[in-house]
């Protein structure tokens, strides 16, 4: 067994039902797209997007406001759809009820702030998850990965769009610098904790190129020059957080 594994490399490329594909990298296939938040299997998905659906929909401030979040949606649904498919090719049923463990899913949308930082904070997290699975040895996953790429890319730029113009009056910009404190280590928080045992045999595969802090470190570089371009300051990176 052990020489099997020697010799599978990350390079090689495993199509959809691929009889060669070893048994520890389907797998870890399994884990990760099974825990992953998005798939139109999982009830607990359509609820939360329902939740981000009612926020966007209820405090757009006005219709253009309304329509780039029918998009999100829009483009939230059929990433659910492509991951229910993937799981179903790898023999997986899909569907019934997943818990979501990253809490940032579960923090409710007080206000129009408070979903404008999720697109800004959270659905980048996302970016950084596309990135990753461009890399992926597993060919349909390597295949949608840019498109995923570039939707999250687009809800995050939609999220720092909306926090432009709230942060345009002095009321606007102290409530935006008030919700940060609760969306800042929840969106840190999302890359799980440094000494996650899965980080290596995700990167022995190539399903993930980089270890959960190595990924954390590079979003606070990308994403604080962001933050501090609305004019507002960045809370310290250890202060709330929950997983370290
Ligand atoms: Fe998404
Ligand atoms: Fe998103």
């Amino acid at each position: 067994m052990a020489v099997v594994e020697e010799k599978a490399t990350p390079k090689r490329m495993y199509k959809r039902n691929d009889p060669d594909m070893p048994e520890e990298f389907r797998q870890l296939l399994v884990k990760l797209l099974g825990g992953h938040l998005e798939n139109n299997g999982n009830p607990e998905y359509r609820r939360i997007l329902a939740k981000i659906a009612d926020a966007g929909l209820r405090y757009a401030p006005h219709g253009r406001a309304m329509e780039i979040e029918a998009e999100i949606i829009k483009q939230e649904v059929a990433h659910g759809q492509i991951v229910q498919e993937m799981l179903e090719s790898l023999g997986v049923d899909p569907t019934g009820e997943r818990p979501i463990k990253q809490y940032a899913f579960h923090i409710p949308f007080e206000s129009w702030i408070d979903l404008a930082w999720f697109h800004a904070l959270i659905d980048r997290v996302g970016l950084y998850v596309g990135v990753e699975w461009t890399g992926s040895p597993y060919e349909p996953l390597a295949r949608v990965s840019p498109q995923l790429e570039a939707d999250e890319e687009f809800h995050t730029k939609a999220g720092f769009l909306h926090l432009r113009e709230i942060c345009a009056t002095a009321e606007g910009k102290a409530k935006a610098q008030e919700a940060l404190k609760k969306w800042w280590p929840a969106a840190l928080d999302m890359f799980g904790r440094s000494t996650s045992r899965n980080s290596p045999l995700y990167v022995k595969w190539g399903i993930k190129m980089h270890g959960n802090e190595e990924l954390r470190q590079r979003y606070i570089a990308d994403t604080v020059p962001e933050i501090r371009k609305l004019g507002l300051e960045v809370p310290d990176n250890l202060a709330n957080r929950r997983f370290l």
